[in-house]
């Protein structure tokens, strides 16, 4: 008999909601860990609302901080009685800008939430964890498309603390034959669930393109600055691969199927992107033409620490997982359009003065 149990950890936020979504619908059980401080607990309310969950049980919730030394007990002997298979490791801080004003903050806590969540599962005999790892980490070395062969070397604390936290993981899994490891370097997640009910709801001014578009379209910013227009690219602005939050969810899926494998032990790397490279003008367009809305920006100087161009070679999670992207950039728009118009402030415990 499989263990469908799985810990979800940061399972309340933007992606962990989506991932939480695909994981019920796959038959397993959950038990979220979330301290709630880039996430709301509504979004758990949507994810039984979606998935029309009436056994409470398969939905568990444990409100605590991985990295917190006061949790730290707490979470393990949870961990141990909860006796799940493994663990989607969503949970840490994520604004690159803010990483680099405050590192040491970003260290301590990506950092030491891995190490409590790796003592729990552990001690549970849980040894499989599916890790939230970023794009960011190839850094500006690599022609795109980039492959999991890329040079890396982040250029920022967060990019930074996804790096290590990879190589933490894949040092237990040399440690322990028994560890069994998914590093998931996604690329640009946008979009939301197609009910429109779950979506990204950034505290205060969004860092991310995507997040910040939307709310000027809803009206609750004026404009979009476009950081330059001088990157040696067609249209001089910076490109990227956006990817639909809901395929990225899939990815979680087929990662854990394929970690529930027998042979497949140790520490494995797929690039979760669709191949195709967007520039900020052309997601603006896209955007516009989804919600019927004007996006008015204007273009102001590079951001500090910004690429010119980087999107995904994901052969390998196609070949090994079976994972494919499937939504294309208007899916992306729409859907991130019905989230946005339908909660025009998020989940609503907004935490800024640009409310509707
Ligand atoms: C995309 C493009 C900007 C905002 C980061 C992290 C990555 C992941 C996603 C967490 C760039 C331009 C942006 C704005 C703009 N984070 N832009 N005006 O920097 O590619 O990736 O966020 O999971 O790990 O590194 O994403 O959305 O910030 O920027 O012109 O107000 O949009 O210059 O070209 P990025 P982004």
């Amino acid at each position: 008999m499989k263990n469908n149990r799985v810990i979800v950890a940061g399972g309340a936020g933007y992606i962990g909601s989506h991932v939480c979504v695909d994981l019920i619908n796959n038959g397993y059980d959950l038990l979220v860990i979330d301290d709630f401080s880039n996430s709301s607990p509504e979004s758990l309310n949507r994810v039984r609302e979606i998935t029309q969950l009436t056994d409470q049980s398969r939905l568990g919730l444990l409100q605590a901080d991985l990295a917190s030394p006061a949790d730290y007990q707490k979470i393990v002997d949870t961990i141990k009685l909860y006796k799940p298979a493994g663990a989607i490791h969503l949970a840490g801080l994520k604004a690159v800008g803010e990483s680099v004003a405050e590192p040491g903050r970003y260290y301590r806590i990506n950092i030491n939430a891995t190490h409590t969540l790796i003592d729990g599962l552990d001690q549970a005999d849980g040894r499989m964890i599916v890790f939230s790892s970023s794009a960011t980490v190839y850094g500006d070395h690599n022609k795109s498309p980039v492959d999991e062969t890329g040079r890396t070397g982040p250029t920022n604390p967060y990019g930074q603390t996804k790096f290590f936290i990879e190589q933490i993981l894949t040092d237990t899994a040399i440690s322990n034959p028994h560890w069994k490891i998914c590093n998931l370097r996604y690329f640009n997640p946008v979009g939301a669930d197609v009910s429109g009910l779950i979506g990204e709801d950034p505290n205060g001014i969004p860092n991310n393109l995507f997040p910040y578009i939307a709310q000027v379209a809803i009206g609750r910013r004026e404009k979009l600055s476009v950081y330059g227009d001088d990157y040696p690219t067609p249209d001089g602005t910076g490109i990227r691969d956006y990817i639909h939050v809901c395929d990225l969810a899939n990815g979680h899926v087929k990662a854990l199927n394929f970690l529930e494998q027998d042979g497949n032990n140790g520490s494995h790397i797929f690039n979760l992107g669709t191949g195709v490279g967007v520039s900020v003008l052309d997601a603006v367009k896209a955007f516009e033409k989804a919600s019927g809305k004007k996006v008015p920006y204007e273009i102001i100087q590079r951001r500090e620490g910004d690429i010119a161009e980087i999107y995904a070679d994901a052969s390998q999670a196609n070949k090994i997982l079976g994972w494919q992207a499937t939504r294309t950039m208007d899916d992306m728009c729409r859907d991130h359009w019905h989230w946005q118009s339908q909660n025009p402030n998020g989940y609503g415990d907004i935490k800024d003065d640009n409310k509707l």
